[in-house]
């Protein structure tokens, strides 16, 4: 887990680990240009607010505190941060393909089978128009979705908890994939990290 600090986290696995699946220089520019060019801007426009010194996940989690002049990039650039914060964290070289006990029990209740799940997640990936996430979270009953978020916006502003996520954006997969985003979620399977998704559904799940 990434500390809760307002700076560019380490990846925990090196820029071509996740090759073919993920390449080298998308990873390279993805966390060097693109997450740090959210974190850079997020900065600027905390910068001598009452939100300089919070975390970007508690400002996102109540956004009615925002305001107004400071909400559209707050959204905008503290989601974009924060979202690929976690995005790299659900990621691994060493997958083991498929979740294992508790979770994999509440997904073949929720969506009937793993196979089933993995239908309906790549189908929100394909129907998202334009940029933004698919996600896995617990809703407030604690049950299983599968939600799109347009843009950078973060489930934990409607609150949800995020569980796994894969970015739709096309600077995530343009270099290797083009615009065959089908091809990109097939291959992004064979990088969760279930251990971690299923850390954190069952932190929730209490
Ligand atoms: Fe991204």
């Amino acid at each position: 887990m990434s500390e809760n600090k307002n700076i560019l986290p380490q990846l925990p696995y090196s820029y071509e680990s996740l090759e073919p699946h993920i390449d080298k220089e998308t990873m390279l520019v993805h966390h060097t240009k693109h997450h740090q060019g959210y974190l850079d801007k997020f900065l600027k426009a905390i910068e001598g607010t009452d939100f300089e010194n919070v975390y970007v996940n508690d400002i996102l989690k109540d956004l009615k505190i925002i305001p107004e002049k400071l909400k559209t990039s707050i959204v905008n650039n503290g989601g974009g941060f924060s979202n690929h914060n976690f995005f790299w964290e659900i990621l691994t070289p060493n997958s083991t393909k498929e979740p294992e006990q508790n979770l994999k029990k509440e997904i073949d209740i929720e969506f009937g089978s793993f196979t089933e799940f993995k239908k309906e997640f790549k189908e929100k990936a394909l129907t998202l128009f334009g940029s933004g996430w698919v996600w896995l979270v617990l809703d407030k009953d604690k049950k299983l979705k599968i939600i799109q978020t347009k843009n950078q916006d973060s489930p934990l502003s409607i609150g949800l908890k995020p569980l796994l996520t894969i970015d739709l954006w096309e600077h995530a997969y343009y270099l290797n994939y083009q615009n065959k985003r089908a091809d990109y979620v097939d291959n992004f399977w064979n990088v969760v990290n279930w251990k971690q998704v299923e850390y954190l559904f069952n932190l929730y799940i209490k």
